[in-house]
C-alpha cells in the first residue's frame, strides 16, 4: 500500500488517554491515519525566533509525526493573518470582519514555500500527498514546483463561499489557479463544490466535463464531495469508558430532573452562538411554563487569541448570558450554565448523553463534527434530540434532524418546543436514522472514498496524458 502523507497546519500527535478535546479535523485526521503507515506533517504551533528549517519527528503506531516551528512574522501574517483574518471570515460570510492585507497574502505564500521545502526531501515516488484545508491552498502549485509528480489531492474543512464572496478576495484568481495543481479538490458538500464550479464556469473561463472533472487555467483537476465523518469505532469505545460514564453520572444528577439543552462549540463567531442564547431567551418568554424545567448548558472553548474578531467574544458571551441568568434565574434555578473550560473528549460523551437537546446552530460551518458525535453518544432506548442548522455542512446528510434557520429566533426557539415535547417512539426513529448516517460515512469511509478518487484521477491523469503523447507521435 502507498504511503499516505498528511500535510495540515495544526498536527496532532497521539496525547495522553483523555486529553483536552482537539478540533474536528485533528480528530478525524488521527483516525484517517490509523490503518496507513503514513506522515502527518505541519506546523508544531511554536514559535522560533528565526525561522531556521529544523524537522522534529515522533513515531507512534506506525505514523511519522514530522512537525516544523513558524517565526513570529510567519505565525502574523500566515496563521493569524491571512488564514484566519482573511479566508476564514470571507468563506464563512464574514465580509464585514475580512481584512485584505498584501503582507498576510505574502506571508501565506512564504510559509506555504516553506512547508514545501521542508516536505519535498520526504516524500517517496508512491507516496500519495492529502493536503488539508485553507491554510495550504498554494502548497500543491509549490510541491509540482519542485518536482513533485505524486498524486497530490487537498479537502477544504470549510465552506467554499459563492463566487460575489470569492471576487472581493485581491488576487482570487491566483488563489484558485494553485488548487489547479492537485488532482482531486474534495468539498464536504454538492453545495461548496457547485459554489465552486460557478467561480470556475464563470470567473475562470473553465469547463465542467461531463465525468466530473473541471478544466480551468490549462489543467484538468477533479473537485468532488466527500462529507467527512466521525471516528465512529472509537467514539463507541470511548462513550464506554469509566470517564464518560462518570461524568455521565454527574450530569444527570446535576441535572436535578430537568431537561438539558446542550452547546458545544469553539467560540468562533460562525458558531452563531449569540443568536443561540437570543433564541433561547425568547423561548423563555414566550414559554415561561418551561422555566425551572429546563437549562442550556454552553461549553465554548477560546481559540485564536490574537486575532480581535475572537477577543472580545468571551466578553459578549459572558455579559449576554449573565443578563439572561440575571433577568430570568431564580434563587434555585439558573437557565444558562455558561462554561469555558475545555472538556476531555470521553468527558464530552458522557455529556452529549446526558443532553436532552443539542443545539448545533452555526451560521455557516464547512460539516460540523458536534453534531454527529452527539448522536453517536445517545442511548438508543432515550435518545436526545439534534436541532441542526441548515447552514452546517452536516445538514445535508442529517435530514432526520430538526433542521432550523439560526438566524430566525422564532425558528429556532420552535424547534426547541418541538424537541422537548417530542414522544420517544419519534426519538428513537429520527436517532436511529441519523446514526445509521453516522456509523455508514464514519471518517475511514471519508478517507477510503477520497483516496480512491485520488489515484484513480491520478493513474487516469497519466493514462490520458500517455495517450495524447502518444497521438502526437512524442512518447
Ligand atoms: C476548523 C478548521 C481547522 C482548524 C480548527 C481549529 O475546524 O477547519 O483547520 O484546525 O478549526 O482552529 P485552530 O485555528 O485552532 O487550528
Amino acid at each position: 500500500m502507498s504511503r499516505l502523507i498528511v500535510v495540515s497546519n495544526r498536527v496532532s500527535p497521539p496525547g495522553p488517554e483523555g486529553a483536552p478535546s482537539q478540533g474536528g479535523l485533528a480528530m478525524a485526521m488521527s483516525a484517517a491515519l490509523r490503518e496507513y503507515s503514513g506522515m502527518w506533517f505541519g506546523w508544531s504551533g511554536q514559535s522560533t525566533p528565526a525561522y531556521d528549517g529544523k524537522l522534529s519527528t515522533q513515531r507512534a503506531n506506525g505514523v511519522t509525526y514530522a512537525t516544523m516551528d513558524l517565526e513570529e512574522q510567519d505565525i502574523e501574517e500566515y496563521y493569524n493573518g491571512y488564514a484566519n483574518r482573511t479566508l476564514w471570515p470571507l468563506f464563512h460570510y464574514r465580509i464585514d470582519l475580512t481584512q485584505y492585507e498584501r503582507s498576510y497574502g505574502q506571508g501565506y505564500e512564504r510559509v506555504n514555500a516553506r512547508f514545501a521545502d521542508m516536505l519535498t526531501p520526504l516524500i517517496e515516488p508512491g507516496d500519495l500527498i492529502w493536503v488539508q484545508d485553507y491554510h495550504l491552498i498554494p502548497l500543491g502549485r509549490e510541491l509540482r514546483m519542485r518536482g513533485l509528480k505524486n498524486a497530490m489531492g487537498f479537502f477544504l474543512h470549510i465552506p467554499w463561499p459563492a463566487r460575489e464572496l470569492v471576487l472581493t478576495l485581491p488576487r482570487h484568481r491566483q488563489l484558485v489557479e494553485a488548487l489547479f495543481h492537485y488532482d482531486v479538490i474534495g468539498f464536504h458538500t454538492e453545495e461548496w463544490k457547485n459554489a465552486f464550479l460557478s467561480y470556475i464556469l464563470q470567473d475562470a473561463g473553465g469547463m465542467a466535463m461531463s465525468d466530473g472533472r473541471a478544466t480551468a487555467f490549462g489543467r484538468t483537476v477533479l473537485p468532488k464531495a466527500f462529507p467527512i465523518g466521525i471516528d465512529a469505532k472509537g467514539f463507541a469505545a470511548m462513550k464506554q469508558s469509566a470517564e464518560a460514564r462518570e461524568s455521565y453520572d454527574r450530569m444527570i444528577d446535576s441535572k436535578g430532573g430537568r431537561r438539558m439543552l446542550l452547546g458545544v462549540d469553539r467560540l468562533d463567531y460562525s458558531k452563531g452562538i449569540d443568536e443561540r442564547l437570543l433564541a433561547y431567551e425568547r423561548l423563555l418568554n414566550e414559554s415561561p411554563e418551561l422555566k425551572r424545567q429546563i437549562f442550556l448548558l454552553q461549553i465554548s472553548t477560546f481559540t485564536r487569541s490574537e486575532v480581535e474578531a475572537y477577543q472580545d467574544m468571551i466578553a459578549r458571551l459572558d455579559a449576554m448570558s449573565g443578563r439572561i441568568n440575571g433577568l430570568h434565574a431564580e434563587m434555585d434555578w439558573i437557565p444558562i450554565r455558561n462554561v469555558h473550560r475545555m472538556h476531555g473528549r470521553d468527558e464530552l460523551a458522557g455529556i452529549y448523553r446526558a443532553a436532552d437537546v443539542a443545539l448545533v446552530t452555526p451560521l455557516r460551518d464547512g460539516m460540523n463534527l458536534v453534531a454527529k458525535e452527539f448522536v453517536a453518544a445517545q442511548d438508543e432506548s432515550d435518545p436526545g434530540v439534534l436541532v441542526l442548522s441548515r447552514f452546517a455542512g452536516a445538514a445535508a446528510q442529517m435530514r432526520d434532524a430538526l433542521i432550523v434557520n439560526p438566524f430566525s429566533q422564532e425558528d429556532v426557539a420552535d424547534a426547541i418546543r418541538r424537541a422537548l415535547a417530542m414522544p420517544v417512539e419519534e426519538r428513537r426513529r429520527r436517532w436511529r436514522a441519523l446514526m445509521e448516517g453516522v456509523e455508514r460515512d464514519d471518517v475511514v469511509a471519508w478517507r477510503d472514498s477520497f483516496v480512491a478518487s485520488l489515484e484513480e484521477a491520478h493513474v487516469g491523469g497519466k493514462t490520458r496524458r500517455a495517450r495524447i503523447a502518444a497521438a502526437r507521435g512524442d512518447g
